[in-house]
């Protein structure tokens, strides 16, 4: 869990603005909430000296980067940066490729945390060589480094690169949009790239879940939560990445933010069932045309059960339990709910009663919404 600049910020990264991100991180309750990693993204960079060494650029960070990872540090945050592993970043900084150990031995000599690895320009180089030199290299430069590889899906990771990275990327970049992907065409009118929405990334991870696990997680990509969407959908979106048990990277201006954005991503109820212990990626159960049904398995034998409405129009939902009765493969654990009663917590509206399996469940699921409970069998 953490913060990273590239969603909102883009190029526009400074000492300053990585400063008043750590203040608000812990004066906002982030950290206290589990947001530990402060990023930096793409375009931090200066340029690499005669012996091949890289620094930071000296307009953006005057101070250096030893300086601003020890402000972060002093935060009680953990630093993370960003590199790429072809010859040049996305953003057309200088990649590691070829400065694999003198780049991991650098982060080190600042106090890195946190790498992520992007794919940008890697002139058909093998991934998992290229991904397995740098995991060598951070292991060899004597500082615990999580490792992110961002290659986007585009080698299906997740069958090689359990023992290499701990998250890998399994889609091309979020944008900030629930439905629809952003499509973006240069000055001539000739399309270039897209940025996928909500709902296309949720499509693309969902039927990864066998994959992720402790140590090497399905990365769905940061969270837009708080850059434009409506407050229905930023809950949404939220709620899905924790159900699929996704590393949570804010991607907002966290010095700006609403009072409705900070309650959503402070969620402690609903950041447990992401955190939670059995690391187990949730599943789609069942879709009825925009009506889609969630479960999460949990370490206490609780599931997370979730009900999205992927439509433009409120829908008046019926549930009744005894449909729902099923064995998840990687769990091994079942819904009981012909044999058991659950009691069912509304982790977005605490006030609204508790729900139980011994009824039907009607219930209204407004547009690009969810109803979120966590489910407790009654002893
Ligand atoms: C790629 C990554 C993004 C971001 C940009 C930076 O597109 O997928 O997450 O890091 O590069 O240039």
């Amino acid at each position: 869990m953490g913060w990273n600049s590239w969603n909102k910020f883009e190029d526009k990264i400074n000492e300053k603005l990585i400063r008043e991100t750590a203040d608000a991180m812990v004066e906002k309750g982030l950290l206290e909430a589990g947001y530990i990693y402060l990023n930096l993204d793409d375009l931090w960079h200066g340029e690499r000296d005669g012996q091949g060494f890289i620094h930071e650029d000296p307009e953006k960070f005057p101070s250096g980067m030893k300086a601003l990872g020890d402000y972060i540090h002093s935060k009680g945050l953990k630093f993370g940066i960003y590199s790429d592993g072809g010859t040049m970043t996305c953003g057309c900084e200088p990649g590691s490729f070829g400065h694999e150990y003198q780049d991991a031995y650098t982060y080190a000599s600042w106090g890195v945390d946190y790498l992520k690895y992007d794919w940008c320009n890697h002139r058909d180089i093998n991934p998992k060589g290229a991904y397995r030199l740098m995991r060598d290299a951070l292991r060899a430069s004597g500082r615990p480094i999580f490792f992110s590889m961002c290659e986007w899906g585009s080698n299906k990771p997740w069958l090689w690169a359990e023992d290499i990275g701990h998250s890998w990327r399994t889609t091309g970049d979020i944008g900030c949009s629930f439905v629809d992907p952003i499509h973006h065409y240069d000055e001539n009118g000739k399309y270039v790239w897209t940025k996928l929405s909500v709902l296309n990334i949720l499509d693309r991870n969902e039927p990864l879940r066998q994959y992720a696990g402790p140590g090497h997680w399905n990365d769905p990509d940061m969270l837009e939560v708080g850059n434009g969407m409506s407050v229905n959908e930023d809950r949404a979106h939220f709620t899905l990445w924790c159900l699929m048990a996704a590393p949570l990277l804010l991607g907002n201006d966290l010095t700006t933010m609403t009072d409705e954005t900070l309650a959503i991503i402070t969620n402690k109820a609903v950041i447990a069932l992401d955190q939670d212990r059995l690391g187990v990626q949730g599943l789609r159960f069942r879709r009825n045309g925009d009506i889609e049904y969630w479960f999460k398995p949990l370490q206490n034998g609780d599931w997370a059960f979730c009900i999205l409405n992927r439509g433009s129009e409120d829908v008046k939902v019926k549930v009744n339990w005894k449909d729902f009765c099923f064995t998840d493969s990687i769990s091994g654990m079942s819904t009981d709910f012909d044999k058991l009663v659950y009691k069912g917590v509304n982790l977005w509206d605490t006030a609204a009663a508790a729900i139980s399996t011994s009824s039907d469940l009607d219930v209204d699921v407004p547009s690009h919404d969810v109803k979120l409970y966590r489910l407790s069998a009654v002893k």
